[in-house]
């Protein structure tokens, strides 16, 4: 049981240099946070101050070292793979060594409806929450939405530049929320008390996928024809599926239009 929160506090994020991560790390700073990165990379680019940990949650490297006097964990890795070792096999391996140096509070970063889906990430997630429920750790899990930067990079991947098309899935909808509003979120769970499960994080609306890709076109001036195709498979099935979507959480703030201005201001000034 967590006694007392230190403040400023050790905190060690797994998947710092990932697009959730960066924001979390970002913020843990501006908190005056002693912060920990854990990354599989040798000279990653992150914030000065920021402490580099190399390691692979996967192959179980380099844990037992930055788990070491650490009081808080946000455990942003993850990976999308056969089998999902790094979901599964990682967080088994993150909980038991922040067990042997101690007690620290784990925060995890979960997706809505991942417990009324079969889509088998979704079902990787789900295990890897069971284990931090089960860790005997003091625990926080916090489901979002999926994230407006994720939602752009599927549009830009399904875009084919020499035909001018965009091929989406049909029927898809999504609450896309902002990346730094969830990464708000979770640097205020790791500053309280272990809370179990907390309520959902949503986005501020529910859009049509053919909704969004006009916005994105209009703001990043493109004219590609878009094309909708019923594409199969459990990935797209799940894209599919509402259970991802968290109606009665619609906190997020920052719309996916706002997002995307901001985001081709961003690119045109750089
Ligand atoms: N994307 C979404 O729309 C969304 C929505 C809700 C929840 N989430 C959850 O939010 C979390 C972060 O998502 P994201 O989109 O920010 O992910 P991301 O950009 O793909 O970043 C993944 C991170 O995981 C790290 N990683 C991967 N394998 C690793 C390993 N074996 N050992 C150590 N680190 C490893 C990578 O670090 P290095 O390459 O530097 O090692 C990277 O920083 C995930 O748990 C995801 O399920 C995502």
């Amino acid at each position: 049981m967590q006694t007392q929160i230190n403040n400023p506090a050790t905190v060690l994020v797994t998947g710092a240099t990932g697009t959730l991560g960066r924001e979390v790390v970002k913020q843990l700073l501006q908190h005056s946070h002693h912060v920990r990165a854990f990354t599989r990379q040798s000279s990653p680019t992150v914030p000065q101050g920021v402490n580099i940990y190399q390691g692979d949650i996967r192959a179980r490297s380099g844990l037992a070292e930055a788990t070491k006097g650490v009081d808080t964990i946000i455990h942003c890795a993850s990976f999308f793979e056969s089998g999902y070792e790094t979901d599964i096999q990682g967080t088994r391996h993150l909980i038991e060594a922040a067990k042997a140096n101690g007690s620290p509070h784990l925060v995890y970063i979960s997706i809505v409806g991942i417990d009324r889906s079969p889509f088998t990430y979704f079902q990787a997630k789900l295990e890897a929450e069971r284990l931090v429920e089960q860790s005997n750790l003091p625990w926080t899990i916090l489901r979002a939405t999926q994230f407006h930067d994720y939602v752009l990079s599927l549009i830009t991947s399904w875009t084919d530049e020499n035909t001018s098309t965009i091929t989406i899935p049909d029927g898809v909808r999504f609450q896309s929320v902002d990346v730094r509003e969830v990464a708000d979120s979770l640097v205020n769970l790791a500053e309280q008390p272990a809370a179990g499960h907390v309520p959902d994080l949503g986005g501020p609306e529910i859009l049509m996928l053919e909704a969004m890709v006009d916005t994105y076109q209009l703001i990043y001036h493109k004219q590609n024809a878009v094309r909708t195709e019923t594409l199969p498979g459990e990935y797209f099935d799940a894209f599919r599926s509402d259970v991802k979507l968290a109606p009665d959480r619609a906190v997020g703030q920052i719309t996916w239009e706002s997002f995307l201005q901001e985001r081709a201001i961003v690119e045109t000034a750089s």
